[in-house]
């Protein structure tokens, strides 16, 4: 078989972009993933390399990439998300959503490829229109707590409008709303993922504003839409999402239902999240025929069953907490979490915890290379670092370098 079908996907290790990459090689397309693994490495990203026809490239896309190997497509969906990510690493942020698209756009210009480029439903702020159509410009305060997403995506938006109108560069915009579904991290703190996870581990859901509203849009059905959008030429940007809102309220009960575990709990405090964001999606039904077709409690049994069994997968991880620790977290003389790697744990680890957080974590917020964590089941030094897999029942030991200053 000729391969005529060449996609660069970056952000391709992501939670959208593994979804993207399997749909890209299912329809017979070669797939290039390019992504720094800033986050944690998910499951779905090991399967992906087993595929013949794809390949996967540890890269920044902030510095610029040195790309003979021609391409059809370019798709670009790299970026930092999530509020507490991005309001702790604005400049970042900023820097995935400018230097990163602009080498993107270059990409797509010398090898003349199409190129979309993921914005997201944040240009709008708090929007004072409801629901939003692309025209609406947009509530945004530049110097807000989420302006370095905010501002990014705008850039992004304004620079791959640019490439188009100086470079003639086939360039495609997408506006996502809220996207969900299987593949999620267990430590996606999103909504829908938080749900899911505390249900399963039949909890409490605590549901702020029960009345909010978001756009939940099934990942399958956002995929298709992107894909619909690199097949055509359109310059967008067009709405990708849900047109019919959901309450948290609603969404918290149908979890519960259907993990089968959990309580929902009104909580006291206002609805956190800012206002509600929902699409006017007539001009992605119109331009490229694309409505999403699963119902909400299709997506949210496939969400559920896909996070429990990345969750079974998981080790039950032991921390042995050092004697140095033992001042910091007095409550902590046993903690316990489910992780599939050291990265994932430690992460927990500094989330359920922020007062470790300067022993764990660079001044950039990045978790540092582990080579003081010992894995107890074999006592084998983690020289591979971060991503070491786990499996069964764990126990980590942390030695003094880490401990300790
Ligand atoms: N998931 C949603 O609900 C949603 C909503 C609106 C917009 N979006 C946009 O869709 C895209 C994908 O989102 P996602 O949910 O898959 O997020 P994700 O965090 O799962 O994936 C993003 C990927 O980008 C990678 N990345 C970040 N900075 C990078 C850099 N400088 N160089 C290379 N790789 C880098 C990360 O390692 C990660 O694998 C993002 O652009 C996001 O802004 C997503």
């Amino acid at each position: 078989m000729t391969i005529s079908e060449h996609v660069l996907v970056t952000g391709g290790a992501g939670f959208i972009g593994t979804h993207l990459c399997k749909a890209l090689l299912d329809r017979g397309a070669r797939v290039t993933a390019v992504d720094s693994l800033a986050g944690e490495r998910l499951p779905a990203l090991a399967r992906l390399t087993q595929h013949e026809r794809f390949a996967f490239l540890e890269h920044d896309i902030t510095i610029p990439l040195v790309w003979d190997t021609p391409v059809t497509a370019v798709m670009h969906l790299a970026s930092p998300i999530g509020p507490a990510l991005v309001r702790d690493h604005p400049v970042q942020t900023l820097l995935a959503g400018s230097a990163g698209t602009v080498n993107a756009l270059e990409i797509a210009r010398r090898h003349k490829a199409r190129i979309v480029v993921v914005s997201s439903a944040e240009v709008y702020g708090d929007p004072e229109v409801q629901p939003q159509p692309e025209t609406y410009t947009g509530n945004v305060d530049p110097a807000g707590p989420m302006s370095g997403y905010q501002e990014a995506k705008r850039f992004l938006e304004a620079m791959t409008t640019a490439y188009r109108r100086e470079h003639g560069v086939n360039t495609g915009i997408v506006r996502p709303f809220n996207v969900y579904g299987p593949g999620m991290l267990t430590s996606d703190k999103r909504v829908v993922a938080a749900f899911v996870v505390t249900a399963l581990a039949g909890q409490e859901l605590v549901v702020n504003g029960p009345d909010a509203v978001r756009s939940l849009c099934y990942v399958d059905d956002f995929v298709a839409g992107l894909i619909a959008m690199m097949d055509s030429d359109i310059p967008g940007p067009l709405n990708i999402g849900a047109p019919d809102g959901t309450s948290i309220g609603e969404l918290a009960n149908l979890v519960v239902a259907t993990v089968g575990s959990g309580t929902v709990r009104i909580g006291k405090s206002a609805a956190v999240g800012g206002a509600a964001r929902c699409p006017d999606i007539t001009q992605a039904s119109q331009l490229l025929g694309w409505v999403p077709t699963t119902s909400l409690q299709q997506g949210v049994s496939a969400t559920v069953a896909g996070m429990r069994t990345m969750i079974e997968a998981q080790a039950t991880v032991t921390f042995d907490v050092p004697t140095a620790w033992r001042t910091l977290i007095p409550q902590g003389q046993v903690l316990q979490c489910r992780a599939d790697s050291i990265g994932s744990a430690l992460r927990w680890l500094t989330e359920t915890y922020p007062v470790l957080a300067p022993r764990l974590l660079s001044p950039q917020g990045q978790l540092v290379p582990w080579t003081n964590v010992y894995i107890a089941q074999d006592n084998v030094r983690d020289l591979d670092g971060l991503h070491t897999g786990l499996r069964g029942e764990v126990t980590l030991t942390m030695l003094p370098a880490m401990a300790g200053g």
